[in-house]
């Protein structure tokens, strides 16, 4: 392992974006799954946003094959943009325009459907000898700081790579990487290992990990060197595990609620708790609810 002497600030992030969504098909079928909207924004703008929110400065997408839309999303289309001009839309103009300027986007592509694990191999040549943020798209963090911003700020205190858990139950548990927890104070726990779906009687704690994380570069070095897993794919849990073994891996518990938006209900879930949030059309929303409850 390379010793550390890392830059001290965050300033990256990886959005691996090159999964093929089965959960939620046929809505996904031709159509990216982080495009789907949440109210009135496709996921992975909220994602973009978060880190926008938490001074991360670039982003790279790790993408494949059919889901030019990602990109297009972030790039400006003259056409609209003149249409909306001409006919005196300010309004969308501006919110069409803040999409395009919020971020540099760089893109690579993942050749081989071959897990979480190895898309994050792909944004190697990206990353330097510097922390990076990897932020799932399919998890949405309702918090009060970006879920990201809190592992940042775990980040600057303790120098080693933290990933966000949650609590979950135990008949979801075979869902998630799971941490084998050394409690270290409020909240923070040292990882001692990771098993990666679990059987309900094997795992080790009820802290399943989520989609975020603050990674140093040393784990492509295990990325590259640990054999496939479950599935066949190389699996970003078992290079946890090897890293927590050698090394210091902190494992946090987020303040916020996260919805799985990869997933049909989960989806609908997210929907509807953002749709009582959007400024415009909370009111009304909510009384439809109400209504569709009665
Ligand atoms: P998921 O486990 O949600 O897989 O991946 P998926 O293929 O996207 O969706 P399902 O389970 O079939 O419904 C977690 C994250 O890892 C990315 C996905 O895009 C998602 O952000 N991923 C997964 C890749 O980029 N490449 C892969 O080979 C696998």
């Amino acid at each position: 392992m390379p010793t550390k002497h890392l830059a001290a600030k965050v300033k990256k992030a990886v959005i691996p974006v090159a999964g093929l969504g089965t959960r939620i098909l046929p809505a996904s079928k031709s159509v990216p799954k982080e495009m789907l909207p949440v109210v009135d924004k496709p996921l992975i703008q909220y994602i973009v946003e978060e880190c926008l929110a938490c001074g991360i400065e670039e982003i790279i997408l790790v993408t494949r094959q059919g889901k030019e839309a990602i990109e297009n999303h972030f790039d400006t289309d003259f056409e609209l943009e003149t249409i909306l001009e001409q006919k005196g839309k300010r309004e969308n103009l501006t919110v069409v325009r803040k999409i395009v300027q919020m971020m540099n986007i760089i893109s690579v592509r993942q050749k081989k459907p071959l897990g979480l694990g190895h898309a994050i191999l792909c944004a190697k040549p990206l990353i330097f000898n510097e922390p990076f943020a990897v932020l799932l798209p399919d998890d949405l963090v309702d918090s009060q700081i970006p879920c990201i911003g809190q592992l940042i700020q775990i980040y600057q205190d303790i120098k080693e790579p933290v990933v966000a858990v949650e609590k979950v139950p135990t008949e979801e548990i075979y869902r998630y990487g799971v941490v084998i927890p050394e409690p270290v104070r409020d909240n923070l726990f040292k990882a001692k290992g990771f098993i990666e779906k679990p059987d309900p009687e094997e795992a080790p704690s009820d802290l399943g990990v989520i989609g975020r994380y603050i990674l140093t570069p040393e784990i492509f070095d295990i990325l590259e060197h640990i054999p496939l897993g479950k599935g066949g794919e190389l699996q970003l849990t078992d290079a946890l595990n090897r890293f927590a073994q050698m090394n210091g891996v902190y494992a946090y518990l987020f303040e916020g609620k996260r919805y799985d938006a990869g997933d049909k209900l989960g989806y609908l879930k997210a929907n509807v708790v953002y749709g009582l949030k959007h400024p415009k059309l909370k009111r009304d929303f909510n009384n439809f609810l109400k209504e569709v409850v009665k």
